[in-house]
């Protein structure tokens, strides 16, 4: 049997491991501001970072001055990791641990950002989950921003089976509410040296 995608896998892996031996790591999280900082967004602008992990891109949204930055996952142990980098800014940061496909947001936010978190979900019913967390966070006119293993990508990532997408199987399965804006091909190299391929999709809610 494949091995789940749970919180015990999770959490072993950031325990494991610092930061910059996760193949995921990105010191610089440069297209996910790309695509999330339109002109549109203000700075009081509430932005979710979805299974951000340990990711920079809290780090980035504070230094260009945004203050409702939120971050979401499943694994205390990689919000533990941001927490500590961030020292005394950390209080600055909303910290959710939670299963996205079981989440019910208190509040609205007008922009949501997932950098190789929705391709694990590789069951209909965790993507349908996740959709609706997302429809029921997202306020209308608010940014996605969803970066995935592109098809010609990897088949697994952590051990763990991933769904791959191109910019249009993913709107396609993000469906009509979320109109697509834009996209970019990504090429991500690991601390190993390996590469893998990413799409990075925009889409506004109408
Ligand atoms: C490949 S890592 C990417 C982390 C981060 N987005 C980045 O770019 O550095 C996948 C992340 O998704 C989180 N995750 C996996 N499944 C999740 C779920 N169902 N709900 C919330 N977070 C999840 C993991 O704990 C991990 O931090």
């Amino acid at each position: 049997m494949e091995p789940a995608s749970s919180i015990e896998h999770w959490q072993r892996v950031y325990a494991a491991r610092s930061e910059e031996e996760l193949s995921w790591y990105e010191p610089v999280p440069g297209i996910s501001l790309d695509l999330l900082l339109t002109p549109s967004l203000q700075k009081d602008a509430k932005i979710l970072d979805v299974g951000g992990g340990a990711s920079h891109l809290v780090d980035a949204l504070l230094d260009r001055g945004f203050t409702q930055v939120s971050v979401l996952d499943i694994a205390e142990s990689a919000l533990e990791k941001s927490h500590s980098r961030l020292a005394e800014k950390a209080s600055w940061v909303h910290w959710i641990v939670a299963d996205i496909t079981q989440w019910q947001s208190e509040k609205k936010y007008n922009a949501w950002h997932d950098r190789a978190v929705f391709h694990f979900l590789t069951t209909e019913q965790d993507r349908r989950a996740y959709r609706a967390a997302m429809e029921n966070a997202l306020l209308p006119g608010g940014i996605v921003v969803i970066g995935t293993f592109a098809l010609d990508g990897p088949e697994r990532c952590s051990g763990l089976p991933v769904q791959r997408y191109s910019p249009e199987s993913l709107s396609a399965e993000l469906g009509d509410a979320f109109r697509w804006t834009a996209s970019r091909k990504v090429e991500h190299t690991t601390q190993a040296g390996k590469v893998q391929r990413f799409q990075f999709s925009r889409f506004v809610r109408d």
